[in-house]
């Protein structure tokens, strides 16, 4: 709280600093169903509230092979899929991640206060490390120090994201205890933010899963995807052979019950609800319905896509205003942990 300058006013100027709020999305093909509920809707609710900086972040996707020429096309693609969802640059600070090299110069500092153990734990590096067994990298271990980075260079206090990733948050929060205990308070905890219902969206052919893209497209439903895609997709989608008759929902059915919920009218899950209960529903009706109204969902955002992919003018522009916002606060970060872990610096 300041006092106000003029010298006859009584009046108290408050400032009101917004809490910051970090998050990411790998460029790995197009944005899916999975992404959006279980993340970047969250994201487009908390521009208003917050100071949100969301990033794309290509130094993650090289952890896993990749094409060059694809990486570039894949980083342009999802940078549009997020306008298209809702991210607006004029609310928040869109960026792509290797462009602000303040990232990688934060990760290599925090990759020498973690402890090889803690990352040797984290379930993803295990889970990819099986998947690309002729790919292990370091990389591919220390992900998890980067993304620590990519969301304590901004001193945020919030990350909304999908279930999947809260043992990189809480691996984010150890790191933060440990470097403020060593060099002194510096860095806010983040916490976690996900959206109960929808942080963990299931695969389309194979239920018990999360919807990945890595599971093939008949798996998924791009944001992209034509209605007679989704409707494709969503009619082969595995359920079960009929109302089970215990009060447990198969993981299938529960999944197009979320689809139909977060994309349809509120009546309309209610009677298939009811449906299922009385033993009477069809999954073909179900399907059916949840094609239409998941097609109709995206919708915008589709025409949205084309509109941007128009106009890239507005893309680049809302990049370069990203990255000057993104580098002069990430300049602070590191200025004040270069002077705590006593990096050289002549003035002193
Ligand atoms: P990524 O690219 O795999 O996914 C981006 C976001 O989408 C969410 N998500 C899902 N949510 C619900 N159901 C699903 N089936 C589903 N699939 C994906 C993810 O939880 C995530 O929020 N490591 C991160 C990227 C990252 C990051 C960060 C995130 C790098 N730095 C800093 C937050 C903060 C990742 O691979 O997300």
């Amino acid at each position: 709280m300041t006092l106000c300058s003029s010298p006859n006013c009584r009046w108290k100027v408050i400032i009101v600093t917004k809490r910051r709020v970090f998050s990411g999305m790998r460029p790995t093909g197009r944005m899916h169903v999975g992404n959006y509920l279980g993340a970047v809707r969250n994201w487009v609710q908390m521009q208003d509230t917050y100071q949100c900086i969301y990033a794309v972040v290509d130094y993650h996707a090289m952890t896993t092979p990749y094409e060059p020429d694809q990486l570039n096309q894949e980083t342009d693609e999802m940078l549009v899929d997020l306008l298209a969802s809702g991210i607006d640059p004029e609310k928040c600070t869109l960026i792509v991640q290797s462009q602000v090299p303040q990232h990688s110069e934060l990760a290599w500092i925090l990759g020498t206060i973690t402890p090889l153990g803690w990352l040797e734990r984290v379930p993803t590096f295990k889970e990819k490390s099986d998947m690309h067994p002729d790919y292990l990298n370091l990389g591919l271990l220390s992900y998890p120090v980067l993304q620590a980075a990519d969301i304590i260079l901004y001193k945020a206090e919030a990350v909304p994201v999908g279930e999947d990733q809260r043992p990189h948050v809480e691996l984010t929060r150890e790191i933060v205890r440990r470097f403020n205990h060593m060099f002194g308070d510096t860095f806010p905890e983040p916490q976690v933010i996900t959206k109960k219902e929808t942080a963990r969206i299931a695969s389309l052919t194979e239920p018990g899963k999360k919807m990945s893209k890595s599971l093939g497209p008949s798996s998924y439903i791009a944001i992209g995807d034509s209605p007679e895609q989704i409707r494709e997709k969503i009619m082969k989608a595995v359920t079960d052979t009929g109302p089970s008759s215990g009060d447990e929902m198969s993981p299938g059915v529960a999944s197009l019950f979320l689809l139909l919920r977060s994309f349809g009218a509120e009546e309309q899950y209610q009677a298939f609800a009811d449906e299922y209960r009385a033993q009477t529903i069809r999954y073909v009706d179900l399907k059916e319905t949840t094609a239409d109204v998941v097609a109709q969902g995206l919708q915008p955002i589709r025409e949205k896509k084309q509109e941007i992919q128009n106009n890239k003018r507005m893309l680049e522009d809302a990049l370069a205003q990203g990255r000057e916002t993104a580098t002069a606060l990430a300049a602070e970060t590191m200025s004040e942990v270069r002077n705590r872990i006593g990096l050289y610096n002549p003035r002193m």
